[in-house]
C-alpha cells in the first residue's frame, strides 16, 4: 500500500528518498512522488504515475537537490491514479504532505477549505490535510503546533509527514492508524512508513505509537503523544533481515521466499519444542495460566492469513477438541458477535497492521473474550502491542506481495498453538504431541524435498498457460490449503480460480468442468483419500484434465487427462504445510509465463493498512 519517506540531512537527500521509495515498492503502488525544500526556488515536487523508474528518470532529466524532503508512493483510495493525485500535496507552494491512510471527513473538511478560498488542485482526501495544515499556520506559525492543531480536525487513519518552506531545519509527522518510523544517523534523521525503506541509511529505529507527533531535525527527534505529553520513546538496533532487501540468485522475490521456506519455519520453530512437548512459555509468561481457562478459539484473519486460521480450525478440533470459529476480519468488525464463554481470540497477520484484523482485535477487546493472542510476523506492529500474548512467525520481510513464506510459518505458529491448548488442558490423545514434535522437527526437511519438485511443477505449469478458470479441490485440512492455491493463482496470474471441497463437486461447480478449465487436487493419504478418489472420478468423466498433488503411497496413477506428481509422504497433520509449497511453485510459474509481474501484481498491496 501507500508508503512514505521522509530526510533531514547535510548532504543532498534526492538519492535517499528515491532508494527508500524503492525499497518500499513491494508493497504495491500506482503512482511516486518527491518534495524537496531547495535553496533556490523553495519547495518543489516531481511526481509520476507508474513504477519509481518513472520518477528517477523525471529527476534525472530534472533534478532536485537539496537537504530536506519528502517522498511517497500512492495506491489510490480516494481520486484515480493519476499524476495530480499523486503526493506530495502542496498548498500555497510553501506547505507539501504526504499521508498513508484515509480521511474519513475529507469532504466536510474540503468545503470549509474552499469557504476559506482555498483551490483543490486534486481529487484525493490527503489535499486537505495540506490546506489545513496551511490554514493553521497563520495562527500557529510554529509547523508542530500548527500540525497538532491540524491532526485534531482528522478522522480516520493517518501516517502522515509535513515540511514547510518557511522552516526547512525541520519534518514533522503524525501517527494515527498507519505506522510511521524514524531512522536515528548522525548529524541527519530520517522517517519511513517501514524501516526496510531506511535499512541503506541507518540501523536505528524509534518507532511513532498512536496518537504520536514527532519533529524531526537534522540533531534531534521531539515527540508528543496524543495527550500532547512531550515523550521519549525507546531506539532499537535492528540487525536482522539485511538479506530481504535483494533477490539473490532468484529472478523473484518470490521464487526466493519460496524456498526460503525450510530455513524460516526451522527459525519459527527454534526455542520452541522441549523434548517431546511444545514449550508453552514460547506464548510468553501468563500463557499457561490463560490457555487453561481455554475453552473456545475465535480466529480472525485476512486474505492468506484467514486461510492459515481455517487449517488450524480443522487442528483445534481435531487434535486438542477445542471448539474453534474463524471469521475473515471485515465480517466479523461489523456484526454483532455472540461470544462464548472462555473465548481466546487469536489474530493472524503477515504484517501486523492490516486495518480489518486490527480494528477486529480492538472490537474483540470490547466483547468479553477471555484474552487475546497475536500471530504475527513483525514484532513492532501495531497488532502485536495491543494483544495480551503474542507468538512471532520467523519469516523475515516478505516482500513479494503474494504470500508465501509467512502463510507455511502461520501454519507452525499454530500447530504449536494447538498443542500448547491440547497440553494444558489435557484433551490431546497419548502420544500424539511427542510425535508431531519429531514430525514438526524433521519438517524443515520434508518442505526441502518438496522443494526439490520445482522442475516438476514448471512443466505442469504449462498445462496453464493458456486457460482461463480453474478448480482447486481439497478435503478436511486440505480444502483451506485448496483455498490458498487458488489466491495465490489468482492473484498473480491472472486466471480465475476457485476452491471447493471436493465433496460439493457435485452440487454445482462440477457444472463448470470441461477440457478447458483443469482441476487441481492435493491428495495426502489420510481417510478421506478414497473419497476423494471418487470425486476426481466425476471430473475425469466429464473430460476434466486433473493434476494431482497425491502422496507417493496414495496409488494415484498418470494416465490420459491426469497428471500426477508425487509427494514426499508426511504425518496427516503436517499435510497441509507440506502441499502448499507445489501449489505456491505451480502459480509461480504460471505467473511466469503468463509475463505478469509476479512480486507486484496489478492492483494488490503489500500490507492493507486502508478498510
Ligand atoms: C495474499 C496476501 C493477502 C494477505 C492479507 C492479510 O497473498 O498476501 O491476502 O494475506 O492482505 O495480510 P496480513 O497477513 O499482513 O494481515
Amino acid at each position: 500500500m501507500c508508503g512514505i519517506v521522509g530526510a533531514i540531512a547535510e548532504r543532498n537527500i534526492t538519492a535517499i528518498l528515491l532508494e527508500g521509495l524503492k525499497r518500499l515498492e513491494y508493497r504495491g503502488y500506482d503512482s511516486a512522488g518527491v518534495a524537496v525544500y531547495t535553496n533556490t526556488d523553495g519547495v518543489q515536487r516531481r511526481r509520476r504515475v507508474g513504477k519509481v523508474s518513472e520518477l528517477e528518470a523525471a529527476l534525472a532529466s530534472d533534478p532536485l537537490v537539496g537537504q530536506l524532503g519528502i517522498a511517497h508512493t500512492r495506491w489510490a483510495t480516494h481520486g484515480a491514479p493519476t499524476e495530480r493525485n499523486a503526493h506530495p500535496h502542496f498548498s500555497s507552494d510553501t506547505v507539501a504532505v504526504v499521508h498513508n491512510g484515509i480521511i474519513e471527513n475529507h469532504e466536510v473538511l474540503r468545503e470549509r477549505l474552499k469557504g476559506m478560498g482555498y483551490a483543490f488542485a486534486s481529487d484525493t482526501d490527503t489535499e486537505v490535510i495540506a490546506h489545513l495544515l496551511h490554514h493553521h499556520l497563520k495562527t500557529l506559525p510554529d509547523l508542530v503546533d500548527a500540525l497538532k492543531a491540524t491532526v485534531k480536525e482528522l478522522h480516520g487513519a493517518y501516517g502522515l509527514a509535513a515540511i514547510h518552506q518557511a522552516q526547512p531545519d525541520r519534518l514533522v509527522a503524525a501517527r494515527s492508524g498507519s505506522p510511521l518510523v524514524i531512522g536515528l544517523g548522525l548529524g541527519e534523521n530520517f522517517l519511513a512508513s517501514d524501516q526496510l525503506a531506511l535499512r541503506q541509511v541507518t540501523d536505528r529505529f524509534m518507532y511513532l505509537e498512536e496518537g504520536d507527533i514527532a519533529q524531526i531535525t537534522r540533531e534531534k527527534v521531539s515527540i508528543w503523544n496524543s495527550d500532547g505529553q512531550p515523550v521519549q520513546r525507546e531506539s532499537v538496533q535492528y540487525h536482522e533481515g539485511a538479506e530481504a532487501a535483494d533477490k539473490g540468485e532468484f529472478r523473484h522475490f518470490m521464487l526466493k521466499e519460496i524456498h526460503e521456506q525450510p530455513r524460516v519455519v526451522q527459525r519459527t520453530l527454534e526455542g520452541r519444542l522441549g523434548q517431546e512437548q511444545v514449550l508453552v512459555q514460547a506464548f510468553g509468561p501468563q500463557a499457561a495460566e490463560l490457555f487453561a481457562k481455554v475453552r473456545n478459539v475465535q480466529i480472525v484473519a485476512c486474505g492468506t492469513s484467514y486461510h492459515a486460521g481455517m487449517v488450524a480450525r480443522y487442528w483445534l478440533e481435531s487434535l486438542a477438541g477445542i471448539p474453534c470459529q474463524v471469521e475473515v476480519a471485515s465480517e466479523f468488525r461489523y456484526r454483532r458477535v455472540v461470544v462464548q464463554p472462555d473465548t481466546l481470540f487469536v489474530s493472524i497477520s503477515q504484517s501486523g497492521e492490516t486495518a480489518d484484523t486490527l480494528a477486529a482485535l480492538r472490537n474483540a477487546k470490547e466483547l468479553g473474550f477471555l484474552g487475546s493472542l497475536a500471530i504475527c510476523n513483525v514484532g513492532i506492529s501495531s497488532l502485536v502491542r495491543e494483544s495480551d500474548l503474542t507468538l512471532l512467525t520467523q519469516a523475515g520481510p516478505e516482500i513479494g506481495v503474494a504470500s508465501t513464506k509467512a502463510f507455511t510459518t502461520q501454519l507452525v505458529a499454530l500447530m504449536l498453538l494447538t498443542l500448547s491448548l491440547g497440553q494444558v488442558k489435557g484433551t490431546l490423545e497419548a502420544g500424539v504431541e511427542a510425535e508431531l514434535v519429531e514430525e514438526l522437527r524433521r519438517l524443515p526437511t520434508r518442505l526441502g524435498e518438496a522443494l526439490a519438485m520445482d522442475g516438476t511443477v514448471e512443466k505442469v505449469a504449462q498445462l496453464f498457460a493458456e486457460k482461463h478458470h480453474t478448480l482447486f479441490l481439497g478435503r478436511g485440512a486440505q480444502f483451506p490449503v485448496a483455498m490458498e492455491g487458488a489466491l495465490k493463482l489468482k492473484e498473480i496470474s491472472y486466471i480465475h480460480a476457485e476452491a471447493y471441497p471436493a465433496g460439493e463437486l457435485k452440487h454445482g461447480p462440477l457444472a463448470l468442468v470441461d477440457k478447458d478449465m483443469p482441476v487441481v487436487t492435493v491428495a495426502p493419504n489420510n481417510e478421506l483419500l478414497e473419497k476423494l478418489k471418487s470425486n476426481l472420478q466425476e471430473v475425469r468423466a466429464r473430460g476434466g484434465e486433473l493434476i494431482v498433488f497425491a502422496d507417493a503411497q496414495a496409488e494415484f496413477r498418470d494416465g490420459p487427462g491426469t497428471h500426477v506428481v508425487a509427494m514426499p509422504h508426511i504425518v496427516d497433520a503436517l499435510a497441509p504445510i507440506l502441499y502448499t509449497i507445489p501449489l505456491q511453485l505451480l502459480s509461480y510459474y504460471v505467473a511466469v509465463l503468463k509475463g505478469t509481474d509476479v512480486d507486484q501484481p496489478r492492483n494488490l498491496a503489500k500490507s492493507v493498512t486502508v478498510e
